[in-house]
């Protein structure tokens, strides 16, 4: 069997390591892919948004399944395309899609579907955004419609901060189309949780929970970043909360997308807060999260491979699907200067050579430049470790990625802090 997985981060090299541990042993692809993907598929070098190109080589190489890692691709409607030349495909479609791609239609579908979320109004003019604005308690949160590379939400803490966002989105389009319409959003105070789930469209598997840590710094300082590490399972989603997010947030989401008529096939994410043991939801995802599928999959325990084909094949709700009883830590190695302006092409030096039961170093953004491995992106190792214990996953993460070096690497040294200073 042949699979292509579309993409070249973290995400999609987990991807890829899990779907080579399958018992039926498949010959994979990646396109793009990047230096660490390399060794377990053949990289194509297509890019994740050229449908086209994709889809020529899907057809020519016969390649029986495609996994879709990122989100580019939905929104422009790649399953769509590929169903229509009846070619098999993991993802949803760009209608369902769009429960990520718009913010707005995300609120339209949690108001349907009664789900709880930070209140909202959306504006596509400055004047009355502003005057919103006046009216509204501080901090505030103010987001940009579209997709924006993970960079269009500011959480605004003086109402001066607020109106600049709602500026520099609606009249000096920074983000662009995205950011043509903008959401002012409450300000929720709690702790953030991750539960992505695999749907068919009408079962709903959920993953184990993670927490992500978004902001550069340790201590959660600086500015957000697209993750710089995870931790599976997070205590904070305890089964009682798992039940409640399941029963009262991934199914009413997934059954009033079905009513609105764009089923959702694929990983649907929920970003929740959890204010005072209660989950909001603050955003939804139409793919898995990345760092967090880094400490989800590796504790998978049926075959990734099974799971993607009762998802596309509607049969989810005849598969058990089963989770070691282990936990992951995952620490990502970033560049000088990310998430601002940063250099590539340094050489990374102390890259493990050989496989390592309890640990494995995830490439995201790195490239070859002859014999060397080189930084390639802002994000260009995630370095997760396993353990019985979190305090076992978490030293053993932070082993492997001290002997690891490149020019200006930067990393936080307290990934898991919030799970550790939990009451027990
Ligand atoms: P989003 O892309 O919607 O997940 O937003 C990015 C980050 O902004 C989230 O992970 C939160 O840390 C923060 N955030 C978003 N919405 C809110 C909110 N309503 N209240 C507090 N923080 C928020
Ligand atoms: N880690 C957040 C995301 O994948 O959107």
């Amino acid at each position: 069997m042949k699979i292509l997985v579309i993409g070249s981060g973290g995400r999609e090299h987990t991807m890829v390591w899990k779907l080579a541990q399958s018992p039926r042993k498949p010959t994979l692809y990646c396109a793009p892919g990047n230096a660490g993907i390399e060794s377990l598929a053949t990289c194509v070098p297509i890019k994740a948004d050229d449908i086209a190109g994709l889809k020529a080589f899907v057809q020519s190489e016969q390649i029986d399944l495609t996994v879709v890692g990122p989100e580019a691709p939905l929104a422009l409607g790649i399953v769509d395309e590929f169903r229509k030349a009846k070619l098999k495909i993991f993802g949803p479609t760009k209608g369902a899609a769009r429960i990520e791609a718009s913010k707005v239609f995300s609120k339209e579908i949690m108001a349907s579907a009664k789900i709880l979320t930070a209140k909202a109004q959306s504006f596509d003019q400055l004047a009355p955004a502003l005057a919103y604005l006046d009216q509204h308690d501080i901090p505030v949160v103010v987001k940009a419609d579209g997709l924006a590379q993970g960079k269009g939400v500011v959480v605004a803490t003086t109402r001066e901060e607020a109106k600049q966002a709602v500026r520099d989105s609606l009249e000096h389009a920074v983000f662009g189309q995205a950011g043509q319409r903008v959401l002012i959003e409450q300000f929720l105070d709690g702790e953030e949780l991750t539960i992505m789930a695999f749907t068919d469209g009408r079962t709903v598997v959920p993953m184990l929970p993670a927490q992500d840590h978004k902001r550069v710094g340790d201590g959660d300082r600086g500015p957000n970043t697209g993750g710089m590490g995870a931790y599976c399972p997070a205590p904070l989603g305890t089964m009682a909360l798992r039940e409640q997010v399941t029963k009262q947030v991934l199914y009413p989401a997934v059954e009033a997308l079905s009513r609105m008529g764009c089923p959702f096939q694929g990983v649907l994410y929920a970003g929740i807060m959890v204010v005072k043991g209660i989950p909001y939801v603050l955003e939804f995802n139409a793919r898995m999260g990345d760092p967090e599928t880094q400490v989800v999959l590796p504790l998978l325990k049926t075959d990734l491979l099974e799971v993607i084909e009762a998802v596309v094949e509607h049969r989810l709700d005849q598969l058990t699907v089963d989770w070691h009883d282990d936990t992951a830590v995952c620490v990502v190695m970033t560049s000088e200067g990310y998430p601002g302006s940063y250099q590539t092409g340094r050489a990374i030096h102390g890259l493990p050579s050989t496989t390592d039961e309890r640990s494995v170093v995830f490439h995201a953004g790195t490239g070859r430049a002859g014999a060397e491995v080189v930084t390639a992106g802002g994000r260009v190792l995630g370095i997760t470790g396993l353990g019985k214990t979190l305090a076992e996953a978490q030293a053993e993460a932070y082993r492997v990625t001290r002997a690891i070096a490149f020019d200006g690497a930067h990393y936080r040294t307290d990934i898991a802090h919030r799970a550790f200073a939990r009451p027990a």
